[in-house]
This record gives C-alpha cells, structure tokens and sequence, in this order.
C-alpha cells in the first residue's frame, strides 16, 4: 500500500526544518528497543490493548514503525487506522508490518504540529506511545486542544478515547535520580541519532486536562519509569 502523502509544500519544508529525522533508524528500531528495554516498551503499548477492541477509527500518532497498530489491528477486525508520522521510512515498516491488514491503515506522512483531521474524520480512539516526548509542552497543548475540538465537533466526545504511554520521572530521591539519568540519556542518543531538540519530558497530563480529557485508568512499569494511561475526551 503507497504511504498517503498528505501535506503541501509549505507543511513539507516546515517538516523538514524542523521534525527530528527517524528515517534512518526505522530498520534497527525494533531491535535498539529490544536490546534495551526488553519487552517492556511493547508491555507498555499493549496495556490496554483488550479493551480496543470494540474500536472503529483510530488515530494513532507517531507510531514509528508499527509495533502497536500491528497489535491492535490482530485484536480488532473492524477498526480502521490513520497513522500520522513524520518519517516516511518508519511509515513504510508500519504497512509492511500490518501485511494482510494493511488495507485498513492510512499512513499520513505530516509533521503532527501542523497536521490536522481532514473534515469528515471521526475516531474514537487517538493513540500516542512513546510520541509526546518529542514534543514540547506548548506543542502537546495545541495538539491536545486540537484533537478535543475535533472531538467535541464532532459530537463524540462521550466515546472518544486517547491511549498514551510514555516514560516518566517517578517520584522519591532514588526514582527521580534514575528517571532523570534514563530520560537525560535517550534524549541526549535521539538528538545526535535524529536531531530531536526536545530535552525535557512535557507535562502531558497538564496538557490533556487543560484540553478536556479526563484520566480513567492508569499503568506503571519498571518502578514507575513507564506508564500507560487511558484518557476520556
Ligand atoms: C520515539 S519514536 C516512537 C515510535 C512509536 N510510537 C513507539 O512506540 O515506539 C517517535 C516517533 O514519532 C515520530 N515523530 C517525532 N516527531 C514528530 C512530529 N513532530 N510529527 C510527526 N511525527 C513525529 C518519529 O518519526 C518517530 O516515528
């Protein structure tokens, strides 16, 4: 299935500016995971995963190269997934990896910070795993308010979900030192591997609140390193 191009020349060149640049990693991802987390990342994703599957539109951002709308299309024979990333690369190993299913995904190569919902999209389910932390808290609020306004334009707001996970700071002397040492070191690794600029962990929580999600349910992992949380809109 070709990768859906989805932008003009102006979101392009904005993207190229300023996107980090996953591209070249796509192939190794999988495995630079594994070798450094185990199965924990794809634990993380998946935390929820049995109660999607009543789902019928997705919207999954920055899923990289697929691990979770592979997992989520197995478990759902109905739903139907926009995937928004900006490397077409990882885009590409998202639909190779979805194989027979790859007909119910639409790859949508944007920078998400100028992307938005064509009219007539409705979900009920956005996803981003492992997808805030390149972002800045200012860029995770617009984001958030965007999402809700489409949302609530919509009229979905009741059924509408939004699945993150993420690494987090826990709280107490020796989780803050391990959390801050962890979360310095990917950052410091993604911004010579991809030029990600972005080095603190945004407050999504704040951002999604402040848009009109509310939290349901929460997950730890690894002393409260990860986290996966379901959010009503
Ligand atoms: C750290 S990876 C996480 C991938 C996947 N969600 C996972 O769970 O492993 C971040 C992904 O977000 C994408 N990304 C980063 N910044 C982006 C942006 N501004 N717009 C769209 N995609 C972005 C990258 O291309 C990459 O695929």
């Amino acid at each position: 299935m070709p990768v859906t191009k989805q932008f003009n020349l102006k979101d392009c060149e904005v993207a190229a500016y300023t996107a980090p640049n996953f591209d070249r990693l796509a192939g190794a991802y999988r495995w630079m995971e594994w070798l450094s987390f185990g199965p924990l990342l794809q634990r993380c994703r998946c935390a929820f995963l049995g109660e999607l599957r009543t789902v019928r539109r997705a919207l999954v951002l920055g899923d990289g190269d697929g691990r979770f709308t592979e997992a989520l299309l197995r478990v759902n024979f109905e739903v139907r997934v926009d995937a928004v990333d900006a490397s077409s690369a990882m885009l590409r190993a998202l639909v190779e990896r979805a194989g027979a299913d790859g007909g119910r995904v639409r790859a949508i190569v944007a920078d998400i910070r100028s992307w938005r919902p064509e009219n007539g999209d409705v979900y009920d389910l956005v996803v981003s795993h492992f997808f805030l932390d390149c972002l800045t808290a200012e860029e995770v609020e617009a984001l958030a308010g965007s999402v809700r306004l489409s949302l609530v334009r919509r009229g979905l707001t009741e059924g509408a979900q939004w699945v993150v996970s993420d690494f987090a700071v826990p709280e107490g002397w020796a989780g803050r030192l391990a959390g801050r040492l962890l979360v310095g070191f990917l950052y410091r690794a993604f911004g010579v591997l991809t030029g990600l600029r972005i080095r603190r962990l945004p407050d999504h929580a704040a951002a999604l609140k402040s848009a009109g999600f509310v939290m349901e349910r929460r997950r730890e992992m690894l002393f409260g390193l990860l986290f996966s949380e379901v959010w009503r809109g």
